[in-house]
């Protein structure tokens, strides 16, 4: 088939009809965006971040708008496994996209609850483990602040799940490929780069730190070319696919990481500046690959 009719992309026995990913916490559960975007156009979203009890995050303001981004500390508020699963999910069945559960835990033992769960809802293509949260058992210490964490936490939820694994991780260490690599080693099937980095802002007028919980994760623009880099990193560092998210609006944002060594990509924060922000770069994919001449995006590696 001619070029840009094929977008299709395989993260190792899941095949995506397109790379264009939405990034969890700017989607919803997929259902806010139906007035925006067809989600069947698309290649998967990644919901929320799930938990095993619903939360109700943060004190306001857990949101601030800085240059060329947005800081957020929304302290992952959801609606919980449960009401997930039996509410949201019966609505998304007949849709053909791949839809990513984000799920996190406070302990180990939630992320093996959460992770063995969510094996038995069959709608559910992939689990995608966000490990950037504080370990409540041992002392708030990230489980991403270290290999050693990191493959600990993977491991476990590895033995509880057959589903695709997709670790997504913190870009808020010292070298990412020590992490990626630990992911690997521990039974990743897939790895999401990256999480929001680590900022603050100050309120004039209060002469406080903006945001209540004083600092949050810092995404949009303003970090894309961290993020590459960490991409860039990472897909030499590994075998396992790359998904390449940060600060990704336009789609020669997006082919950017699909040459760096990305397999797929997520749109996180454009999605709020721009709903419909995903469809358009499938679309700005799909041209510039006519344009190119690219048969296939497993084509695409740096030159
Ligand atoms: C408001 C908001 C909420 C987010 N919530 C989650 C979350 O629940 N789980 C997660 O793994 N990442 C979460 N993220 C991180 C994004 O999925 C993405 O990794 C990050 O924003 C960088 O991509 P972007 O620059 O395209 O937004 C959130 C980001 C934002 C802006």
């Amino acid at each position: 088939m001619a070029t840009g009719n094929n977008l299709s992309v395989k993260l190792g026995q899941l095949e995506f009809a397109n790379p264009v990913i939405a990034a969890s916490g700017t989607f919803g559960y997929g259902l806010e965006y139906l007035p925006f975007v067809d989600l069947d156009l698309l290649g998967g979203f990644s919901t929320k971040g799930l938990s095993l009890k619903p939360r109700i995050g943060n004190a306001v303001p857990r949101m601030v708008e800085t240059a060329s981004g947005m800081l957020n500390a929304i302290g992952l508020e959801n609606i919980g496994l449960e009401k997930f699963v039996n509410e949201k999910l019966p609505l998304l069945e007949n849709y053909k996209t791949r839809i990513l559960v984000n799920f996190f835990g406070d302990t180990k033992e939630e992320y093996i609850e959460m992770a063995a769960r969510l094996s038995d809802v069959e709608r559910v293509d992939a689990l995608e483990m966000n490990i950037s949260c504080p370990n409540v058992a041992e002392g708030g210490v990230s489980f991403s602040s270290g290999p050693a964490n990191v493959s600990r936490v993977v491991a476990v939820a590895r033995q509880a799940t057959k589903k695709f694994l997709i670790v997504k991780l913190s870009p808020n260490v010292a070298d990412i490929t020590e992490t990626a690599k630990s992911a690997e080693g521990a039974g990743a099937d897939a790895l999401s780069v990256v999480n929001t980095h680590i900022g603050m802002a100050m309120n004039l007028e209060t002469r406080k730190p903006y945001l209540a919980n004083v600092t949050g994760g810092l995404s949009g623009p303003a970090i894309k070319p961290l993020a590459l880099r960490m991409v860039y990193a990472t897909a030499r560092a590994v075998k396992i696919p790359v998904i390449g998210v940060g600060g990704i609006s336009v789609a020669e944002d997006a082919l950017e990481f699909l040459i760096a060594g990305a397999t797929a990509i997520q749109v996180g924060t454009a999605n709020f500046i721009d709903p419909p922000a995903t469809i358009k770069i499938i679309d700005g994919i799909r041209a510039w690959c006519q344009r190119q001449g690219v048969k296939s995006l497993a084509e695409l590696k740096p030159r």
